[in-house]
């Protein structure tokens, strides 16, 4: 048994204080159930208590876990208080700032990049801990930078390794992970021109976020409907580049909610389809054999979760087109879905008002989204976060 000494003594610290003092002194291996529970909230002088005659042999021999320390059959469990971590909900890291709670994250609002939304931006998603296709997405962030001629000081290895920091600071798995550059601002007195400003990184990490809510895909479906509002033509703002040019996407959403749909397609000057507020359209043609899957060439951004379709269809035996799509053929196409990196594959059972599949989410498309899934589960294209 322990001293009533020792016992008061060790019961009297402070779940720190005695993590310390075992860290320094425990090399014991008896691991003992709890039967006892002594709540330690008051700190000790450590020096004090180890100057108890006799302790450092009974420390010697103590287990210590997490919420309790046994030594031969006494054990003394504490309620450690949960340590709250101020990165939990989100973590981000700005050029010149360093790492900051997702709240704390802050810009300027004379930037050009809130100003006139003269930025650019990637997101890549985290899943189960892993990032899915990271060097697809910084290498496509880097192209969109370069693009905009704005040259921020991290390289394409820096900002890898802040996407991973502050997934770690967040302890978050499943995770929206967004890294924007910004224009900057030109130097106090300078001319208020856009090549005097010096760029700057700001990533982020939040909660995963699905573009349309997990339930809907998984039991009607998303309704879309065709916007009115004409895509913004690649010759003004170039859709590979992401951007925030959003005023198209945002009336077409705008649109849609008015119809009782969930989201809208916007098209090109020609007809053809393009993408919508945040996601590349496909269709599926079932009664082709093999099986195709269209999606459009043009007048939208390369999306990495497009990208990630076309192999899947290798995968799985379909065709895949990737050319001009004109607004009929979804129309008479079996299926269609849409894709991004905040949602994955996602179902769509209703074009304009008029039911697909019977207004259900289609077979083909719950098969590639459940097999998207499945190989991202795999390992596909995963890069793992050590937390
Ligand atoms: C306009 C637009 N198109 C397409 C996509 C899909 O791209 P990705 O699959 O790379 O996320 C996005 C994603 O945010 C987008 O904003």
């Amino acid at each position: 048994m322990l001293g009533k000494q020792v016992a008061n003594a060790i019961a009297s610290l402070s779940a720190d204080a005695l993590r310390v003092m075992t860290l320094e002194l425990a090399h014991g291996n008896t691991i003992v159930e709890v039967h006892e529970g002594i709540q330690l909230a008051k700190p000790v002088d450590i020096a004090q208590l180890k100057a108890i005659p006799g302790i450092a042999e009974i420390i010697a021999n103590a287990t210590v876990k997490e919420s309790h320390l046994a030594i031969g059959s006494d054990v003394i469990s504490w309620q450690t208080p949960p340590v709250e971590n101020k990165f939990a909900k989100g973590a981000a890291y700005l050029s010149g700032v360093g790492y900051v709670p997702i709240s704390e994250a802050k810009i300027s609002v004379t930037d050009y990049g809130y100003r006139r939304s003269d930025a650019t931006y990637d997101v890549v998603s985290v899943w189960d801990g892993n990032f899915f296709r990271l060097d697809d997405h910084i290498a496509r962030f880097r192209r969109s930078m370069d693009g905009l001629r704005m040259h921020p000081p991290e390289s394409n290895d820096d900002i890898k390794r802040i996407l991973h920091e502050i997934l770690r600071l967040s302890g978050l798995k499943n995770a929206y992970v967004a890294m924007d550059c910004l224009r900057g601002v030109p130097p106090p007195g300078a001319p208020r021109r856009t090549d005097f400003c010096a760029q700057y990184i700001i990533c982020y990490c939040i909660p995963y976020a699905w573009l349309i809510a997990k339930d809907i895909q998984e039991t009607r479906g998303a309704y879309i409907v065709t916007s009115k509002v004409p895509r913004i033509p690649d010759e003004c703002v170039d859709p590979t580049i992401k951007n925030f040019h959003w005023g198209d996407l945002t009336k077409a959403s705008f649109a849609a909610y008015d119809q009782g749909a969930d989201t809208a397609i916007l098209l090109d000057q020609k007809g053809n389809l393009t993408e919508g507020p945040g996601f590349n359209i496909c269709l599926i043609h079932t009664s082709s054999t093999p099986i195709r899957v269209v999606t459009p060439e043009r007048g939208c951004l390369l999306g990495v979760t497009r990208q990630s379709v076309i192999e899947l269809c290798e995968d799985m035996g379909f065709e895949c087109e990737v050319r001009a799509v004109p607004k009929e053929e979804m129309e008479r196409a079996d299926e269609v879905f849409i894709c991004t990196t905040a949602g994955g594959i996602m179902p769509i059972s209703k074009v304009d008002g008029v039911d697909k599949c019977g207004g259900k989410p289609g077979p083909v498309t719950m098969a590639m989204r459940t097999r998207y899934w499945e190989k991202r589960a795999e390992g596909w294209h995963a890069e793992q976060i050590s937390y």
